[in-house]
């Protein structure tokens, strides 16, 4: 049962997301206009394919399109207008699913307008896409079953809501063994002081909710996720004096993670790994996370979390997985990630994007500068 509080959050969030908000440009933070990391072709074409109304209500805060996405089922929490939704439509093909859920009736409309114009546009018979309005902390009531997709994303949208325990114990539950949450989000880099938390426009603003960064393993731990794999993040500035003033010192940054949900198996042991290059898009290499890149074809020594999430999600048909603790046969390099190089605080990554960026002034970045170059 939502508290009085909560329900008054809803509302807020409601009105700006539903009427005072018209367009990305209105938001008072770059949360939406962050860079990030190269965005893959196939992905900057599904994202150019999406309807111009559509893109120009987008919201997000980061890039939510994961690999290997092929047939996959795919839930959207807090959809919005549906951009991801029917960029991922298009990528899990026809035999796939995609299903947005979003408390806001605006939005939802806008995102339930187009399907027919994505559908003809993929040549799909049948649409592959369904949106719903609803709470994301409350799916079994949207209908939501249990273990039924393979993928949930959402993409700043948790934030927004004050029991992320609930929701993320809703993604959980209706995850598969071997799937995933691939979510971008903002986090702040302190527990939030009162003055922030009850400041509407910094809660509608996807700042005044945000989680201390440290308590999303906390949060993971609890519920049987695996440990967060942080993936990319940037630094968010608020371009409002005002607003600036409210906040202090606390700094806030979007990033991306990805917890993995685990069948309940026997302990592994640290192995190596060759990536078959099999994977869509990234024929090359996978970059699956801010700590690992696979080379096709390169062997790789991965610990004990990254052999059970490789052998037991989707993305064991990517790998030759070694024998425990044995070498595996390969014409390419080798290498090995020294423990003390893994990175996990967003703050770091995002100090260390910000001065690889400068340094290199050609990357292209971020969910909506993949948009300014279509
Ligand atoms: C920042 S926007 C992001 C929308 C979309 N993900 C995008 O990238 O454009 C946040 C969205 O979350 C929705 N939202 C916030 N709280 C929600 C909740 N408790 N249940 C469902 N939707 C929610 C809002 O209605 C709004 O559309």
């Amino acid at each position: 049962v939502a508290t009085p509080r909560d329900a008054e959050i809803r509302k807020d969030v409601q009105t700006y997301y539903g009427q005072v908000l018209k367009k990305s440009a209105d938001l008072q933070t770059n949360a939406c206009v962050t860079a990030a990391r190269p965005v893959p072709q196939h992905i900057r074409e599904a994202l150019q394919n999406v309807h111009e109304e559509v893109s120009l209500r987008y919201y997000g805060c980061g890039l939510v399109i994961p690999e290997c996405l092929e047939n996959c089922w795919i839930l959207d929490l807090g959809s919005g207008s549906g951009r991801d939704c029917y960029a991922l439509s298009q990528l899990v093909g026809e035999k796939g699913h995609v299903t947005g859920i979003d408390m806001t009736e605006g939005q939802v409309e806008v995102a339930n307008k187009y399907i027919e114009y994505h559908m003809g546009k993929y040549g799909f018979q049948a649409p592959n896409v369904t949106f719903i309005r609803g709470y994301i902390e409350k799916l079994e009531e949207a209908g939501i079953k249990n273990e039924s997709y393979d993928i949930v994303i959402s993409n700043c949208v948790i934030n927004l809501v004050p029991d992320k325990q609930q929701v993320l114990q809703e993604v959980y539950r209706v995850l598969k063994h071997g799937g995933e949450l691939y979510f971008s989000d903002v986090y702040a880099s302190l527990e939030l002081p009162e003055e922030i938390r009850t400041h509407k426009v910094l809660w509608g603003e996807c700042l005044g909710g945000a989680l201390y960064w440290k308590d999303l393993s906390i949060l993971a731990k609890k519920i049987g996720f695996c440990p967060p794999r942080l993936v990319t993040a940037s630094f968010i500035t608020v371009q409002n004096k005002e607003l600036e003033n409210v906040i202090g010192d606390c700094r806030f940054v979007s990033a991306t993670f990805r917890l993995f949900k685990l069948p309940k198996t026997g302990p592994t042991q640290k192995c190596q790994v060759i990536y078959n290059g099999g994977i869509t898009g990234h024929e090359k290499e996978l970059i699956f996370d801010a700590n690992f890149t696979f080379k096709k074809d390169e062997a790789v020594e991965v610990d004990e979390e990254t052999v059970a999430i490789l052998k037991n999600s989707r993305f064991a048909q990517g790998f030759l997985i070694g024998p425990d603790g044995e070498k595996l046969p390969t014409c390419g390099a080798y290498t090995a990630l020294e423990v003390k190089d893994v990175i996990t605080d967003p703050f770091e990554l995002a100090g260390r994007s910000d001065s690889a960026e400068s340094r290199s002034s050609s990357a292209v970045g971020g969910c909506c500068s993949a948009k300014k170059c279509s």
